[in-house]
């Protein structure tokens, strides 16, 4: 599959794994759109990259939402593919619950994709094309400790996907989730743990083109450390939660 001539619409272009998705894309020949909250942040990588516009906007934000997804069809009237990578993230236990942080990342994370879905996916099916691809977390396979609101939306994320490639699989629309495990960006600045197998951005972007290539509905990476969370779904979940209970 190339990337040469289509148009993405990256949804958290502005930082992390979108920016470099965004590099990696451009480098492949695509046509970007880029959006994000952060406005300088997306201008300054667009005037880097062949063809690429920097598109304002806040997913928790129907408005600005609306405005974008018609701003974005104007601009590439035949939207290839739609990446949504915003995420928010902060590490939270039930036993330290903060009021507002778990709606606050099913926002971002969650319910922003249906926003923005809800405008692209239409055009999609009225077309027969397009490529959605969520990003979603190994922290959406299954319940972990530490968790409380990330780990939900991510799962949440993951199941839409696979309820859009059930009802979309005679469309020509084709519909992914890619899982990464720990990228080194300011959202695991906030973990205090050991984080195995961490990648740079570019290395996780690397691994999501390979994925967006492939026909695989679902991809999680990297291995050998995803395949405890992809085999682990199968494990009864006191094994699994065994492995990764939280250290006193
Ligand atoms: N880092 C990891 O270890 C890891 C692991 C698995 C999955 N992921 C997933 O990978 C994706 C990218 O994460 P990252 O690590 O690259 O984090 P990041 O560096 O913090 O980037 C997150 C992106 O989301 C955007 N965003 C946040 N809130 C938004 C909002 N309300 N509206 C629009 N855009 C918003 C941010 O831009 P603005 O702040 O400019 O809005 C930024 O571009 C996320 O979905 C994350 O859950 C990350």
């Amino acid at each position: 599959m190339s990337f040469a001539g289509k148009t993405y619409w990256i949804i958290g272009a502005s930082e992390g794994l979108g920016r470099a998705l965004a590099r990696a894309l451009a480098h492949e020949g695509a046509r970007l759109i880029l959006s994000a909250r952060n406005e300088p942040r997306l201008r300054d990588l667009s005037r880097d990259l062949p063809e690429a516009t920097a598109l304002a906007m806040d997913v928790t934000d129907a408005t600005s939402v609306v405005a974008a997804a018609c701003r974005a069809e104007k601009l590439g009237p035949s939207l290839d593919g739609v990446i949504y990578c915003a995420g928010s993230y902060d590490p939270m236990s039930a036993l330290e619950w903060k009021p507002g942080r778990a709606e606050r990342m099913t926002e971002v994370n969650y319910t922003g994709a249906l926003r923005v879905l809800s405008h692209v996916v239409p055009r999609m099916v009225a077309r027969r094309s397009g490529h959605v691809v969520l990003i979603g977390s190994l922290a959406g396979h299954r319940g972990l400790p530490g968790a409380i609101g990330y780990g939900a939306s991510k799962a949440a994320l993951m199941h839409l996907a696979e309820n859009l490639r059930a009802d979309l699989k005679s469309t020509g629309v084709r519909v992914q989730s890619v899982n990464p495990g720990f990228i080194r960006t300011r959202l695991t600045e906030k973990n205090s743990f050991v984080m195995p197998m961490l990648m740079t951005p570019e290395h996780a972007a690397a691994h999501v083109i390979h994925a967006m290539r492939r026909r695989r509905f679902s991809t999680s990476f990297p291995a050998p450390f995803a395949w405890l969370f992809t085999l682990g779904r199968h494990l009864p979940l006191p094994w699994f939660q065994a492995i990764f209970r939280p250290r006193a």
